[in-house]
């Protein structure tokens, strides 16, 4: 079968960008925010949207609190916040953009090409090999869906076969309901389809207009659910996770409590992906072998 350029070859070797939106805020200054306006934003974030700023990084934080102070013209921190306390609909936006949902499909395509070519026939041996013929792929912080899309797109092109032999499932999950109402929508931008290539754009989606709408078959290869990182109760039994661009905004110490427990619902020899810009360290090292450290692909000891 000819494998379609972007699943296949050097063509598809091109720099891994990362989506505009992250490079902007990576460059915005943070904001100059006083504790008591930093706390008071914190508790109408925790008690109204259940959201902990304490777990995120502060740097981060306060540049996307500036993002808003500067939208909504207030001069000051604390004017944002006397503002914040009077408007669901600010509630709403500041809270879209400290869970930033960036994403595209086969973002960081070298990655998604070892998952085609090396960890996913690894897993389908390990499947074959033990008594629950399950595979479980687990996307988390999915954001609007591209990555558990582009996972499932690759077992319908290249693992077809295995697909009617073994019980596949990806699990997709988002803090943030609304991504995950536009994930089960299905429907995306030519900005979000960069990295897709015809053939399976042809394949796979149906245009209309300027949207490209992921077929039925695709979308139901994948179960979408909301849950927080901070509850490791809602953590999956899984073969292999996808966490890639999320622990990046959060503080070091919350880190390695979420690899900890990715450590924990991971099957032995199960593979963990993170994305370009995060690592393994301290005792997380422990836990995992590096596979491809240029890809951030590690696998459970
Ligand atoms: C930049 S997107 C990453 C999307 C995709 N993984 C990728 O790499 O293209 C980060 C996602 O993490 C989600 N997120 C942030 N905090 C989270 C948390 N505590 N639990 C689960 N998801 C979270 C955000 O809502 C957002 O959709």
């Amino acid at each position: 079968m000819t494998l379609p350029s972007a699943f296949n070859g050097a063509d598809l070797v091109k720099p891994d960008a990362n989506p505009k939106e992250d490079i902007d805020l990576a460059e915005d200054t943070p904001l100059d925010i006083s504790p008591e306006s930093f706390g008071t934003i914190g508790k109408v974030l925790k008690s109204l949207k259940g959201f902990n700023l304490d777990c995120y990084k502060d740097k981060c934080i306060k540049r996307r609190i500036g993002i808003r102070v500067r939208a909504t013209h207030c001069k000051t921190a604390e004017d944002y916040c006397d503002l914040l306390l009077g408007s669901e609909v600010e509630l709403e936006l500041l809270y879209k953009v400290l869970t930033i949902h960036v994403s595209q499909f086969f973002r960081n395509p070298l990655t998604f090409r070892k998952i085609k070519e090396e960890i996913i026939p690894q897993l389908i041996q390990q499947c074959k090999n033990r008594d629950h013929r399950e595979l479980r792929l687990w996307s988390v912080g999915c954001a609007s869906g591209e990555e558990p899309y582009s996972l499932a797109i690759i077992l319908k092109e290249h693992f077809q076969e295995d697909l009617q032999d073994l019980n596949v499932s990806i699990l997709a999950t988002d803090v943030d309901a609304d991504t995950l109402q536009a994930a089960r929508a299905g429907v995306y931008g030519e900005d979000r389809m960069a990295e897709v290539p015809d053939p399976v754009k042809t394949r796979y989606f149906k245009q209309v207009g300027s949207k490209y709408h992921l077929l039925p078959d695709i979308k139901e290869m994948v179960t979408f659910r909301q849950s927080d990182l901070f509850d490791p109760s809602s953590y999956a039994v899984s073969d292999l996770i996808l966490c890639r661009n999320v622990l990046i905004y959060f503080e070091r110490s919350q880190q390695q409590k979420i690899m900890a427990g990715f450590a924990t619902v991971l099957e032995q020899g199960g593979f963990l992906v993170l994305g370009k810009s995060e690592t393994l360290f301290g005792p997380s090292r422990e836990l995992f072998n590096t596979v491809c450290p240029i890809e951030r692909i590690y696998r459970a000891v």
